[in-house]
């Protein structure tokens, strides 16, 4: 089986070449064709979603049986001035990835995001609650979402939120690094989501995968589709925030314990809009896989353990 992760120096893409290395060949696509860390095995390979065709003459050279696509444009300010850029890589590439798949009868993994809603609700969205994304990056997301929905290949499409890991560019890293030069973290406290970890999302995407290609066609049919892989229960920023200060001054890994002031948004003007309530529903993926999806204090709980013995705070 030739399984190919495109955006594989990610955040996700980078614990996806991991995770699903037992279930075959894994292929590790970046705009360089660069070394994973944490992926030794991978092939490497080179594919720009910006640029078309590189990845349809990847995808004709190597005719993948599972397509993983952790390649986004993902820096949420930057999409609203820049709005062509993450149309591109966010929905016009994964169209194109889509039809391929749907020509070669290949299944495509794909991730989107809590910014596709607009935040006013009060209770976790479930997957067919009305879309409505308040940014040029949740309007490229969905955009990809719909390609995606609409191209005959067969697909599953994970929404997730708040992602983070132990490398990469994240909120988790960026407090560890202030908390580390500052008596005070201001924090917003007026958005509220759930922290989910890369390993969470990768474990999830195996598990989906092996059901899939376990199933018969008429059951892949009905495992097809859009599922919420978030982690369970909500926090704000500055929830997420405090939590991370505490577990490492409790781990000994602070020099100091910063105090964390709640802020609203308000305070911290961005330039896009971020809702500000996107609990994602997360039910329909549990009972569709049997697959728990714990609390995000235990992802949270996970990934310091892991900085800690990789001596990375
Ligand atoms: N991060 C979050 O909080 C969050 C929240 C909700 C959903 N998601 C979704 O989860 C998925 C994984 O996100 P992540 O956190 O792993 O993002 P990430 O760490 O920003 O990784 C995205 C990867 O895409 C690559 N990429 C960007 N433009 C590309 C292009 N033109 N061609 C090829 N590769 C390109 C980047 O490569 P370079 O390093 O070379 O730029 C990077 O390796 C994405 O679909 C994202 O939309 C993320």
């Amino acid at each position: 089986m030739k399984i190919l992760v495109l955006g594989a120096g990610g955040q996700l893409g980078r614990q996806l070449c991991a995770e699903l290395a037992d279930l075959g060949e894994v292929t590790a696509a970046t705009r360089e064709g660069r070394p994973v860390d944490g992926a030794p095995d991978a092939c490497l390979a080179t594919a720009d979603l910006a640029a078309p065709d590189s990845v349809l003459d990847l995808l004709d050279q190597m005719r993948p049986d599972i397509i993983a696509n952790a390649a986004a444009y993902t820096a949420v300010d930057a999409a609203e001035s820049d709005e062509a850029v993450a149309w591109a890589i966010n929905a016009q590439a994964v169209g194109d990835i889509a039809a391929w798949a749907a020509r070669h009868g290949s299944l495509v993994l794909h991730y989107s995001t809590d910014y596709v809603f607009d935040g006013n609700a009060r209770e976790p969205y479930p997957e067919d609650a009305p879309t409505s994304p308040a940014g040029a990056y949740g309007r490229s997301k969905l955009e990809g979402e719909v390609l995606l929905a609409s191209s005959g290949a067969h697909y599953l499409l994970f929404r997730t939120a708040w992602v983070y890991a132990p490398w990469g560019k994240n909120f988790l890293l960026t407090m560890l690094r202030l908390a580390g030069e500052r008596d005070e973290l201001r924090v917003v406290a007026d958005q509220i989501g759930a922290p989910t970890s890369v390993a969470l999302i990768a474990q999830a995407t195996r598990v989906a995968i092996a059901a899939w290609l376990a199933a018969l066609p008429r059951e892949r049919q009905v495992l097809e589709g859009t599922y919420h892989v978030v982690a369970s229960g909500q926090t704000s920023w500055h929830g997420f925030a405090q939590a991370i200060v505490d577990a490492a001054a409790s781990a000994g890994q602070l020099a100091r314990h910063p105090v964390v002031m709640p802020i609203t948004t308000l305070d911290f003007p961005t330039p896009a809009r971020r809702p500000a309530y996107s609990v994602l529903d997360n039910r329909k993926f549990q009972h569709a896989f049997g697959f728990p999806l714990p609390d995000w204090t235990e992802g949270l709980t996970q990934v310091m353990n892991e900085l800690c013995e990789t001596k990375h705070i």
